[in-house]
Parts: structure tokens; sequence; C-alpha cells
């Protein structure tokens, strides 16, 4: 398995590109399997779990054309298997969101039912539920949702918990049932809202998107239509926290500062002096060393769970004690006993970590266990006295497009060492 070798220095200085976001990405690719007629979809970020995604559209029978830009054009009237199988879906429990449109355009779904993760058990009942009310037959057994239904019921969906991708799936459903849907409590993040707007693209009709309250009102049928993904909120935090670990400043272009009012006001906490333009980002720490700050997770537009970890490694060399409260995940806190084996002083309490800050952590091997909790482990090789080399890191390849290349140009030492 590769590796990441990362060497401390100084601070990173420069500018990085965002790329599209994954998490639009993968419910707008599901998305396309609701057309009639190709869909285009332009600024696909270049990731593991986008490859995993065209995969399982392909092996359904799907036609996929990706240019060099990593634009795709997809011809979803081509399908013809309605099975997500589970040796793709283990790989990536996103795959759920190809249950709701299949099901909603071709009247059956066979989707292997999603492991649990390193962060918790992530159970898809809310999901299964929705589509009941929606009218769905749907039996769970020998570890695969088998979903029928002749026509989808439009109806009321009381969300029991705010879920981003169960809101995705019956969002989507929803597009073509007989009838109007109301979502309530639904999922707010840019994403969801990302989807409804790739949605009404292709001729459906959303409101309410963005809020608590998504209404859809059912129609025949879907086109293809051209869509470009927005950028990547997580992926442009991320390397924001770089700055602010290493003292340093780095300008992130290709983004949106409106996507992350959370993020950036607890970054301005922790001591950064932080500009913004239409479609970029500068944070600058003017060589000073942050201040801890406290993080509480929740759904949008409250602090991202996504980015907890990445406060984690920051508050374990900041100045003074930060507690980061999770909400969203039962177990987000993997990172924390990798930091610990680097020297970062953090003890966890239920669902809180006291991080009290340290002045200089030490490079160690330590373990990538997923996504975000791998990109917190980078950033505080970034700052940590030696070498650190991160194993696993198939999973910052699942979220983090071409990440040495990016942190290089901001001057960081890190190179990957194929296994
Ligand atoms: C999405 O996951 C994101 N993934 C996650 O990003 C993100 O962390 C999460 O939303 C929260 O923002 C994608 O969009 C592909 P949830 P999702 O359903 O939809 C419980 C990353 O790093 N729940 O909003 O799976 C669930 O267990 C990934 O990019 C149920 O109980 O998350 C969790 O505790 C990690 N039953 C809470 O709700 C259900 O049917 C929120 O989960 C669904 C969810």
């Amino acid at each position: 398995m590769d590796k990441l070798i990362i060497t401390g220095g100084g601070p990173l200085d420069g500018e990085v590109r965002i790329s599209g976001a994954k998490n639009a990405a993968l419910p707008i690719l599901a998305a396309t399997l609701l057309a009639s007629s190709p869909v285009m979809v332009r600024n696909v970020p270049h990731l593991h779990d986008i490859t995993t995604t065209m995969e399982l559209l392909g092996r359904m029978g799907v036609e996929l054309v990706v240019d060099e830009k990593l634009n795709v054009e997809v011809n979803p009237t081509t399908i013809n298997s309605f099975v997500a199988p589970y040796e793709l879906v283990r790989t990536m429990r996103a795959s759920i969101l190809v249950l709701g449109p299949m099901l909603a355009r071709y009247g059956e779904s066979d989707v292997s039912l999603p492991g649990g993760c390193a962060i918790g058990s992530r159970p898809v009942n809310l999901h299964i539920n929705g589509l009941r009310a929606m009218g769905a037959d749907i039996e769970v057994e020998g570890g695969y949702i088998r979903a029928r239904a002749k026509r989808l019921k439009g109806t009321r969906l009381f969300m029991d918990m705010v879920t981003v991708t169960g809101t995705e799936n019956l969002l989507m459903a929803a597009t073509l049932a007989e009838g109007t849907s109301v979502i309530e409590n639904a999922a707010r993040e840019p994403e969801v809202v990302d989807l409804a707007n790739f949605l009404i693209s292709m001729g459906a009709k959303i409101t309410g998107h963005g809020s608590d309250t998504i209404t859809i009102e059912g129609v025949d049928e879907l086109s293809g239509s051209e869509y470009s993904i927005l950028p990547d909120r997580i992926e442009t935090g991320t390397y924001l926290v770089g700055a602010a670990i290493s003292g340093g400043r780095v300008k992130v272009k290709n983004t949106r500062p409106d996507l992350l009012d959370a993020v950036l006001s607890k970054l301005q906490e922790a001591g950064g002096k932080v500009s913004t333009g239409e479609d970029w980002i500068e944070v600058d720490m003017q060589g000073r060393r942050p201040r801890a700050v406290d993080i509480h997770t929740a759904p949008y537009p409250a602090f991202p769970t996504d980015m907890q970890a990445q406060f984690s490694a920051l508050n374990a060399v900041a100045e003074g004690s930060g507690t980061i409260t999770e909400t969203v995940f039962e177990n987000r806190f993997m990172h924390v006993q990798e930091l610990v084996r680097m020297g970062a002083n953090i003890r966890v309490e239920g669902n809180m970590a006291v991080i009290n800050g340290v002045e200089k952590l030490q490079g160690a091997p330590v373990m990538a266990t997923d996504l975000r909790a791998s990109a917190s482990l980078v950033l505080a090789g970034l700052v940590a006295e030696g070498e650190t080399v991160v194993d696993r890191i198939y999973h910052i390849d699942r979220g983090y497009e071409c990440i040495e290349e990016k942190l290089q140009q901001l001057g960081a030492h890190i190179r990957r060492k194929p296994d």
C-alpha cells in the first residue's frame, strides 16, 4: 500500500486550486440514472470514489465517456442491470445513492447493504423507510436491499435525523414520483443544493432546497443536461487549516467562500487573517502560532463534521486548550490516538476531545483509518519534528485529488512511496 512521507518544515506559503466537490459529484453521477437522454457532468474531481462510481454505473451497462479534463458524459439509456453488487458497494458506502434514482426510473433496484465504516455503523434505515413511505416494496435479505415499485407516490417525508445521503436519495426518487413530496427536516448541505440544481437542470420541479423543507412535484420524465459540480468546501477548509497549523499563508482558488462560514470564523478565532474574493479565500497567520478553538460539529450550516479531524490537528499544536465535540458520528476520533503517538496531549471523554496544545509534535509512523483522519495526520506531519510516514493512504486518495502535488506547491516536504 502506498505511503506518504512527510518531513516537518516551516510555514506553508502559496496558492492551490480546488477541485469539484466529491460529495456533490457522487449523488449527481447517481442522479444521471433518472435521465432519458445523455448528460454531461463537468468539474468532476479525479478521486478514487469517483472511479468506483463510474465503475458501478458501467457495471450496470451505463455508457460513460470521460475526457482529459474529467468532464463525464453519461448515457444512462444503455442500462441493462439494476444491481449494485457487494464487491463495489463494500468499497464505497455512497453507492447507496443509486437506490433512489434506479427505483424511481426503472421500478427495480437491488443494492448491497453498505457495511459500517471506521467512523460509525452508518445505517441506511431512513433511506429505506422513506422509499417505503413512497410506496416501494423493499425486502432486506442476503445482505441486499431489494426494492420494487410500479411508480413511486409523492408523500410527506419527515426525517427522524438529518441525513445528507438520505435526503439526496429521497430527493432523487421524488422527482419522478406521482404527485408532490415534501421532505421535512431535510439536510441543508451545499452538496444537497448542488444535486437539486442539477435535477432542476434536467427538468425536475424542486423548491426549498438549502432549507430544512424541500418540496418536489413529480414529473414524468427528466431530460439530459449539462452541469458543472460546485467546488469542494472540505478540500478548501483542509488547505486553509494547513496555513493555520503552520503559521503560514495559503490562498485557495476556484472555491466559494459562502460555503464555509462556520469554518472561516473558527480560522479567524485561531488567529488567521481571513480575506475572501468571489472565488478565492486566503488565510494568513503572519508567522504566528495558532490559538486553540472549541469546535462543536452539527449538520450544515453549523461546523461540519468533515472538518473536525483537521481542527483536532490544529488544536494539537495551538496555544492553549480547545475542546472538540462530535455530535454527528459515534466514532470519529480515530485520528486522536495517532496524534497522541506524535506527542499530542489529547483526552477523549465520550464524544468530546480535550486538547492541550504542545509546542512541537514528533514525526512518527502513523496509520490512516478514514478519509478526514488521514488529512489530519498529514497536517500534523507538516509541522512535526522529523519524518512522519502515513500508511493506508488509499483513504486519502478517496477524497483529495493530488494531495502531495498541491501541498508541494505550498512548500511542504511530502512524497508518495509506492509499496
Ligand atoms: C455524508 O455521509 C457525507 N458523505 C459524509 O462525508 C459526511 O460526513 C456526512 O454526510 C455528514 O455530513 C457523502 O455525502 C457521500 P448522514 P452520510 O446520513 O450521508 C445517521 C466524507 O468524509 N443515519 O448525514 O452517510 C448516521 O449514522 C464523508 O466525505 C442513520 O442513523 O451521513 C450518522 O450518525 C464521511 N440512518 C448521521 O445520521 C440513516 O438512514 C448523519 O449521517 C442515515 C443516517
